[in-house]
C-alpha cells in the first residue's frame, strides 16, 4: 500500500525530512550539553531523538512504494551555541510542529482519506506537545546554570510518546504495551 494523494505524500516527505534532521540535531546538541556539564539534558536530547526517529520511520513507511523526492522540508533549525540556545531552537521547532505543521498535515490527510498518514501525523503531534514541555523544563534549569532533575525517560517505539518517569502499562496514544518502551 502506498499513499494515494500527492499532497499527503509531499507532507509525509516533508515531515520525514524534518524528523530526520531533528533526530540528528538532538544527538549533536546532546553531546554538547554533556560537555557543558548537563548529563541529564543530554539524556533528554537522546530520548527525544529516539522519538523523532520513530516519527521519521512511520512517515517513511507510510509512503510505501511511492517514489519521488521531497520538494519541501519542514522545520529546519541550524546553529550551535550554548545549551540554553539549543533548547530554545528545540522548543521553537517542537512548537512549530504542534501549532502549524502537524495540525495542517493531519487535516489534509483526513480530507484526503489517507488513514495511514493520518495515524502517523497524529502520533507525531501528540509527542511533540510533550517534547516542547520537557525542553522548556530543561531550559529553565540551564538558564540557572544547572542540569535538570530527570529520572528515567521512557519512549514508545511505535508513536514516540515520551514520559519522564515510569512507562504506562499501555501507551495512551497508540496502545503499545509497557514492555516495548525504550528507556533512557
Ligand atoms: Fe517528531
Ligand atoms: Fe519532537
Ligand atoms: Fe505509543
Amino acid at each position: 500500500m502506498a499513499v494515494k494523494n500527492d499532497m499527503t505524500a509531499d507532507f509525509l516527505r516533508s515531515a520525514f525530512g524534518g524528523e530526520s534532521m531533528a533526530h540528528m540535531r538532538y544527538l549533536i546538541w546532546g553531546d554538547m550539553a554533556e560537555k557543558e556539564g548537563f548529563p541529564n539534558i543530554k539524556r533528554l536530547f537522546e530520548a527525544i531523538a529516539y522519538a523523532e526517529w520513530a516519527h521519521a520511520d512511520n512517515h517513511f513507511r507510510e509512503l510505501g512504494e511511492r517514489k519521488g523526492g521531497a520538494d519541501v522540508t519542514a522545520g529546519a533549525v541550524f546553529g550551535t551555541g550554548k545549551t540554553v540556545d539549543h533548547l530554545q531552537g528545540a522548543i521553537d521547532g517542537e512548537l512549530h510542529e504542534v501549532n502549524q505543521m502537524y495540525p495542517v498535515f493531519l487535516e489534509v490527510a483526513r480530507f484526503q482519506n489517507e488513514k495511514g498518514a493520518e495515524r502517523a501525523f497524529h502520533f507525531a503531534l501528540e509527542a511533540e506537545k510533550i517534547h516542547a514541555d520537557l525542553f522548556k523544563k530543561a531550559q529553565d534549569q540551564a538558564k540557572l546554570g544547572k542540569d535538570m532533575e530527570l529520572g528515567a525517560v521512557h519512549v514508545c517505539p511505535v508513536c514516540g510518546y515520551t514520559v519522564a518517569g515510569d512507562a504506562p502499562d499501555v501507551c495512551p496514544v497508540c496502545g503499545a504495551k509497557k514492555e516495548r518502551f525504550k528507556v533512557f
